[in-house]
């Protein structure tokens, strides 16, 4: 069983682009492992706790509770509206999840890995920790990304981090904690030397901070929002479930294949605190998870902020370019963990190029002569043709590469192997012109093979999209009258999908272009 999450989104606002990049690249994944014929499980959620969500209720005026409710249901709205589909769905104010936390809040402190003390420091609002001396910039001060600093003196509880540093770093190095891409390994192995010297401090203060889940065992304190999140990751996957739970099985599950996250959150949340809060628990070296982190979407090279009004809103996007569009653009248009800037004209082109000009007219005349030629009837694609037998390697090769690039979770890459055979195609069409062939009645047999080669092309084509574009997969297996290829397999990808005598259905475009408004 293959295991995804992603990490889960605050709430205190509508989701945004990075919200929306993330859990559709899982879906993706998802789906492939799926298309593999492996059997997976996606899970994803919000973060409904912490001061973040205080905050924004105070500043709306509302009650937090109501808050997280409502906005929820907004993230929960838009992953419908994307396709993205889970198995799993974790709202860290979830009884189920409130008591997980709890009992190992109490296995924990039982065995001594837990102590209380009290700390006089820095305390950054923005980003829900103490500060220390490293935090500060040149100038010896805390920078403008910490926000508000404010002079603290308070006992809370602490979780004895620095007694797993050691063996963090052998798990790291050794990739039993799996770092993907390895770019992002040595930014981890730096921060390690530095959780050596400082505990994790993780609790609040009920005083100060109310929204969260009580610590079983002293009533004063919430659990730190960190703390609490980063166990969505077993407490849904049913680690330690009372019988009666409808969660799903933890030893199918666990150790999580994937968990997808921004490099934000990397260091220390996912590579350091988690690991260790792991370990602590019991789980050894060889049950870590695989991390696989991305980078962020931009805006003009800025990063996208309340402040700058610069955030650009997916659930538009959908209703604007349809939920397609938007999957394809952000799996398309951001490579291997590194940053990308959003740009609408390059969504708009990039559609338009190579959805609708591409692949789009591919089969859409490859359906459409095919009906005018050839009464819509497959012919035998058992041909010696040089130019049909690189047509076929093309497709092999296309195959392989998409393959390849969705191993290594490389989505835009496994678009590239695509769209390299959809350029074969188009150019192979170009060279032998049917549609001018077609004229002559004694070639009509020919022109069948050749729009045969394209159309049985454009069947591979579908299948292998379907993970990014399940919607226009549908409509390309309705259009070649194939309903059986939503649940073809991977491997069932051989040559001659499309069997001599079958009849392709009704032509109609699955990516129509989309008109750009001139400014007036
Ligand atoms: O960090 N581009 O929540 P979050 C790409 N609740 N990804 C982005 C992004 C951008 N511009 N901005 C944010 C949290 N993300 C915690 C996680 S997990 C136990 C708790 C990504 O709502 C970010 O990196 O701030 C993270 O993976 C996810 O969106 C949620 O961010
Ligand atoms: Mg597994």
């Amino acid at each position: 069983m293959k295991f995804i999450t992603t990490a889960i989104d605050y709430p205190n606002g509508k989701p945004h682009i990075g919200h929306a990049y993330e859990k559709i690249i899982a879906d993706v994944l998802t789906r492939y492992e799926r298309l593999k014929g492996e059997e997976a499980y996606y899970l994803t959620g919000v973060d409904q706790h912490g001061q973040k969500m205080v905050k924004t209720a105070e500043v709306e005026g509302v009650n937090v509770a109501t808050l997280t409710k409502r906005n929820t249901k907004r993230f929960i709205k838009l992953w419908e509206k994307l396709d993205v589909k889970y198995d799993g769905w974790a709202e860290t104010t979830d009884d189920r999840h409130k008591t997980c936390v709890q009992n190992i809040l109490t296995e924990l402190e039982a065995k001594g890995s837990l102590y209380k003390k009290s700390y006089d420091g820095f305390y950054s609002v923005r980003q829900e920790q103490y500060l220390t001396d490293r935090d500060r910039n040149e100038a010896g001060e805390f920078g403008p990304e910490w926000g508000d600093v404010e002079e603290r003196e308070e006992e809370n509880w602490y979780f004895k981090l620095s007694e797993h540093a050691e063996w963090l770093k052998s798990t790291v190095e050794k990739d039993d904690l799996k770092i993907i891409p390895e770019f992002r390994k040595n930014e981890v192995l730096n921060a390690i030397e530095r959780a050596g010297e400082t505990d994790l401090c993780i609790s609040r203060p009920k005083e100060r901070m109310s929204w969260g889940i009580p610590l079983p065992f002293d009533p004063d304190f919430v659990t730190y929002v960190w703390f609490d999140a980063l166990i969505n990751y077993i407490s849904f996957a049913g680690y330690k479930k009372p019988e009666s739970s409808d969660l799903p099985d933890f030893d199918t599950l666990w150790p999580a294949d994937l968990q997808i996250i921004g490099k934000d959150i990397l260091v220390p949340a996912h590579a350091i605190y988690w690991p260790c809060m792991l370990h602590a628990m019991g789980f050894e070296a060889a049950k870590m998870p695989t991390l696989l982190v991305h980078g962020f979407w931009n805006i003009r090279g800025d990063k996208m902020s309340k402040s700058l009004g610069n955030i650009v809103d997916p659930d538009e996007l959908a209703d604007k370019f349809g939920p397609d569009t938007v999957r394809y653009y952000l799996c398309r248009d951001i490579h291997s963990g590194k940053d990308s800037d959003f740009d609408i004209e390059r969504l708009v082109m990039i559609f338009n190029t190579e959805l609708a000009n591409d692949l789009g007219n591919l089969l859409n005349r490859s359906i459409n002569l095919l009906k005018g030629a050839c009464a819509s009837t497959v012919a035998s694609t058992d041909t010696s043709e040089e130019e049909d037998i690189a047509l076929r390697e093309s497709l092999a090769k296309s195959t392989a590469a998409y393959r390849a690039a969705m191993e290594n979770c490389e989505i835009s890459v496994a678009l590239q192997a695509i769209n390299d055979h959809v350029t074969h195609c188009n150019g192979y069409l170009e060279r032998s012109q049917p549609w001018t062939m077609k004229k002559d009645e004694s070639l009509l047999p020919r022109v069948g093979e050749i729009l045969s080669h394209t159309a049985e092309s454009c069947a591979h084509l579908a299948v292998l999209l379907s993970p990014i574009l399940p919607a226009a997969a549908a409509k390309i297996y309705g259009q070649l009258s194939k309903p059986g290829f939503a649940e073809l397999n991977l491997d069932d990808l051989k040559w001659g999908l499309l069997e001599a005598g079958h009849l392709t259905g009704k032509p109609k475009p699955v990516f129509p272009r989309i008109q750009v408004e001139k400014p007036e």
